[in-house]
């Protein structure tokens, strides 16, 4: 683990749930891991995995006494379920079991693990760890979803040989990479308190009540600098489109649907952020009007007049006192020559070029790289997991942001 992980995790409180499969024996090298790391870590341990690894083993690696039940009047005394739920920063669950994900996702609190997680008002991570079968089981797939759906973020989990014989997705992701992924949950501090405004997803342009026209954009790539954002440290405000993404944890989303919606709420926050990331693929065009009831299909051909939609990203790197502006160039050719001339025409610091329509990469997917370009530099981001690029990207456009930050400031 690096230094830089070391000193994050210190002074973090994390509640350790560990729940009754085999993968339980390496919850105890995750508590040291963690508390190595500088965490302060409590553990609640089912009934079940009380059957796998010691309460005795965990409490003497934790430092405190491990509870199992949501009925124990001493603990209870000492600091009540709902405490200990306010308590921790985060809930890791690891490993996590089949039954644990379906109580988890029926909302159940039914033993002291379960209720926690119930009140607990922080963020919670499962590290599942079943066999391959009840993984791919269809209604561990759907408690999985709905987890998702509730923002509780599933980790692995990884494929390989199983304790049961078998092979296959199933194993609990190792400590150590858990262990990073808790690391990488906290903000840095590169973009302390800096205010990031952000644009994501498609817009739509209505033609009547039921149609409208709009782009493949997923909103995947605006959503994931979001995070990245935010895990710098940044207060970060996400202008979105129509996607199907559910809102990260701790940024403001403003949902919008046309260009001159998502136009009036970025104009609305503009004067309140320091960094403007244009990620959103507007339209263009925009139908001239909207019919006001649907269009019958009386006509053999139709025609539909069309006017341009303002350039929300040329408008705010115009303005008088423009914050540190980002766009992106998404092209289907010569992605890097049209990117430089849209940075300039438009007059962005930042430009982030992408090949789309190509095998790999661009919209829908969850892989892109990046060419970024800013005045005098240029810097290639290789093809990775949109997460990953995300980060690398907000990188780089906090090293440039620092620059005209302390040159306007000396
Ligand atoms: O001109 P083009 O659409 O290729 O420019 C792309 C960049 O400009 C992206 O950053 C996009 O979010 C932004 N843009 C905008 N408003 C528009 C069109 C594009 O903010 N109407």
């Amino acid at each position: 683990m690096s230094p830089q992980e070391m000193s994050e995790l210190s002074g973090r409180r994390i509640l350790l749930g560990v729940t009754g499969g085999i993968a339980a024996y390496k919850s105890a090298e995750l508590i040291r891991g963690l508390r190595r790391a500088g965490a302060e870590v409590r553990v609640v341990m089912t009934e079940a995995a009380a059957q796998f690894i010691t309460p005795m083993t965990l409490q003497a690696l934790s430092g405190w006494p491990v509870r199992q039940d949501l009925f124990d009047r001493e603990h209870e005394a000492a600091m009540g379920h709902i405490e200990l739920a306010r308590w921790a920063d985060l809930v890791l669950v690891a490993p996590a079991t089949a039954d644990f994900l379906a109580r988890l996702a029926a909302g159940m609190a039914d033993d002291l693990l379960t209720a926690l997680c119930l009140a607990a008002e922080t963020r919670i991570c499962v590290a599942p760890a079943m066999n391959q079968g009840m993984w791919r089981n269809p209604a561990t797939e759907a408690n999985v979803a709905v987890l998702k759906q509730r923002g509780i973020e599933s980790w692995g989990p990884a494929e390989g040989d199983q304790a049961c014989g078998e092979t296959g997705p199933g194993r609990m992701l190792e400590p150590e990479e858990l262990i990073r992924r808790v690391a990488n949950l906290y903000p840095g501090t590169v973009l302390r308190g800096v205010r990031v405004l952000l644009t994501a997803g498609p817009t739509r342009e209505p033609l009547d009540p039921v149609r409208y026209l709009t782009n493949r954009s997923s909103g995947k790539m605006g959503y994931a600098l979001a995070g990245a954002f935010r895990d710098q440290g940044a207060r970060v405000v996400l202008v979105s489109g129509p996607v199907h993404l559910s809102s990260p944890p701790g940024i403001e989303v403003t949902r919008v649907e046309t260009a001159l919606e998502m136009q009036a709420a970025v104009m609305d926050r503009v004067e309140m952020c320091d960094i403007f990331v244009a990620c959103a693929a507007v339209a263009d065009y925009r139908p001239l009007e909207a019919a006001p009831h649907k269009i019958k299909k009386d006509a053999q051909s139709m025609e539909i007049g069309m006017t341009r939609n303002p350039d929300i990203l040329a408008g705010v790197a115009g303005l008088p006192k423009p914050p540190f502006c980002v766009g992106f160039a998404a092209e289907t050719q010569r992605p890097e020559a049209y990117a430089e001339q849209k940075r300039i025409t438009k007059g962005v610091d930042m430009i982030a070029a992408n090949l789309v329509g190509a095998a790999e990469g661009g919209f829908e997917k969850d892989e892109n790289s990046l060419t970024v370009l800013w005045e005098g530099g240029r810097v290639v981001l290789p093809m990775s997991e949109k997460r990953r690029l995300a980060e690398a990207l907000v990188e780089q456009i906090a090293k440039q942001y620092e620059k005209t930050d302390t040159a306007e400031n000396s």
